[in-house]
């Protein structure tokens, strides 16, 4: 089977022409499903931007959400539309709400949202100051160790989910797929053709789901697992353990772009 992956496409800040084009496009592409690792757009915009890619594409979209997805609103208020809209239309499957998919007799796909955790690089020197502070009804925090708490916090549901998810697919699967929005490795953290320093890590990083990741898969050496991620920006690609790749997508706003066409064995 085929996917095309996207990720970042920040949807809201494209014009009708340009965001009919890019439909457009998508649409043509001989794909049986469409994969997107989060930022699709902003907070109430969302439900409205997945209903059209839902009707232009005429197959599965598998998502899930990035930290963009929640701006101008609550974390909470667009997960509960988020999940009562993928209730009500079975086209579009937000991969927080599902075991896992299976894709084909050897690969299954998993996923969820993720969350940068300050854990990677150092977040008591670092200086970056991100929007989600300003533009996140639960992330508005004055105060670093609340900051560092909430986001912690929310990457902890990511690596439970998959922690909970994973040996289930890898019952009956070869490979898995997981789908999230923050890379989940140092390595992965790419940014402008770099690996990312110790100041934007904090924030590009999640390492709650990465050591949920490398713990499972050096249980299972015989399986495979590819992961593609977003967030940074900066396209790369890294190898973490022999049977444990990820991929990470590069993306500039305003020019959503297909990532990759995924032949999915
Ligand atoms: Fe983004
Ligand atoms: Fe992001």
């Amino acid at each position: 089977m085929k996917a095309v992956w996207l990720t970042d496409i920040h949807l809201n800040f494209l014009k009708q022409k340009q965001l009919d084009s890019f439909l457009k496009a998508l649409s043509g592409e001989l794909a049986d499903c469409f994969f997107i690792s989060g930022d699709i757009a902003e907070g109430d915009g969302v439900i409205k931007y997945l209903k059209q890619m839902s009707k232009a594409l005429k197959r599965p979209i598998y998502f899930v959400l990035g930290n963009h997805d929640y701006y101008g609103s609550s974390i909470a208020a667009v997960r509960v539309r988020i999940s009562d809209q993928t209730q009500k239309q079975s086209g579009l499957i937000w991969l927080n709400k599902v075991d896992y998919i299976s894709l084909t007799k050897e690969t299954a796909l998993v996923g969820h949202d993720s969350w940068a955790d300050g854990r990677l690089g150092d977040f008591g020197w670092s200086s970056v100051d991100l929007n989600d502070f300003r533009c996140i009804d639960e992330l508005k925090l004055w105060d670093r160790a609340e900051r560092l708490k909430a986001m912690q916090g929310l990457a902890n549901e990511a690596a439970e989910h998959l922690q909970r998810v994973l040996p289930m697919a890898l019952k009956d699967h070869r490979h898995v797929i997981v789908l999230n929005h923050v890379p989940p490795f140092k390595e992965a953290c790419w940014h402008q053709g770099q690996p990312s320093g110790d100041d934007w890590l904090p924030f590009f990083s999640c390492k709650s789901v990465g050591d949920v990741l490398k713990d499972v898969m050096e249980r299972h050496s015989d399986a495979e697992m590819t992961v593609f991620c977003g967030h940074t920006h900066g396209a790369g690609e890294c190898q973490v353990l022999p049977n444990l790749r990820v991929v990470t997508g590069g993306a500039e706003y305003g020019l959503p772009q297909i990532q990759q066409v995924l032949e999915i064995k």
